[in-house]
């Protein structure tokens, strides 16, 4: 069994949510998971010689994704390019139907990984929630607008949910089983390296 942190940073909850179907569904694939909120003292002192892998999740705001997700990243980029990694975007862009919008969130999120020189070896952008039930007026207001613009619903009475829970359920498993084969890899070089040794003996 490997341990699988998915850590992530929210601003309205939908990442949270996310977070939690990743780390759910990785348990279904035999790894011990678990979402870990970036600014709770748990992730802070997280030791990550438990850790076999790892997944980072963050939404975008305003072209951004958060500055407590570019911190983490930034603090333990040797320890997340040292292991299986999963950086998981979340924005509205990846629910646009616009093509040109959806490249923009991919790039974001390449971006993102770039500037702070980690290497993860999957890159998903996942379609976040417009939750206008959960924004302040002036936040309500201005996303109003460019859900006019984009096509989205302008129904601010209740929250529209983007998210395709079966694709983030699909790419989770895929992440589990590539962490799997990457530990019977390891097992079996090491293995082979034992024997190779003890031969030279
Ligand atoms: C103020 C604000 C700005 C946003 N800016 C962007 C943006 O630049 N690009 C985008 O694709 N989505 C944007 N979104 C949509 C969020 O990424 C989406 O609602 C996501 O589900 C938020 O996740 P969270 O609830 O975990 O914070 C924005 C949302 C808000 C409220």
């Amino acid at each position: 069994m490997c341990t699988i942190p998915v850590f992530y940073a929210t601003t309205h909850g939908q990442t949270r949510r996310i977070a939690e179907r990743i780390a759910e569904a990785l348990r279904r694939e035999g790894h011990a998971s678990f979402p870990l909120d970036l600014t709770s003292e748990t992730a802070r002192h997280f030791d990550w010689r438990r850790a076999s892998a790892a997944v980072l999740s963050a939404s975008l705001h305003t072209g951004r994704h958060q500055s407590s997700a570019v911190h983490f990243a930034r603090t333990h980029v040797d320890r997340l390019n040292a292991i299986p990694t999963w950086f998981v975007s979340v924005s509205l862009s990846a629910a646009s139907a616009h093509a040109e919008e959806r490249s923009a969130a991919e790039r974001l999120a390449r971006e993102f990984v770039e500037s702070v020189g980690w290497a993860p070896g999957r890159v998903s952008c996942v379609a976040g929630m417009l939750a206008y039930t959960r924004y302040s007026f002036v936040t309500r207001w201005f996303m109003r607008r460019i859900a006019r613009k984009e096509g989205a619903s302008t129904d601010t009475s209740r929250d529209h949910e983007f998210t395709d829970w079966s694709a983030v359920a699909l790419l989770s498993r895929q992440f589990g089983r590539e962490v799997w084969n990457r530990v019977q890899a390891r097992g079996v070089r090491s293995r082979e390296e034992r024997w190779a040794n003890d031969s030279r003996r």
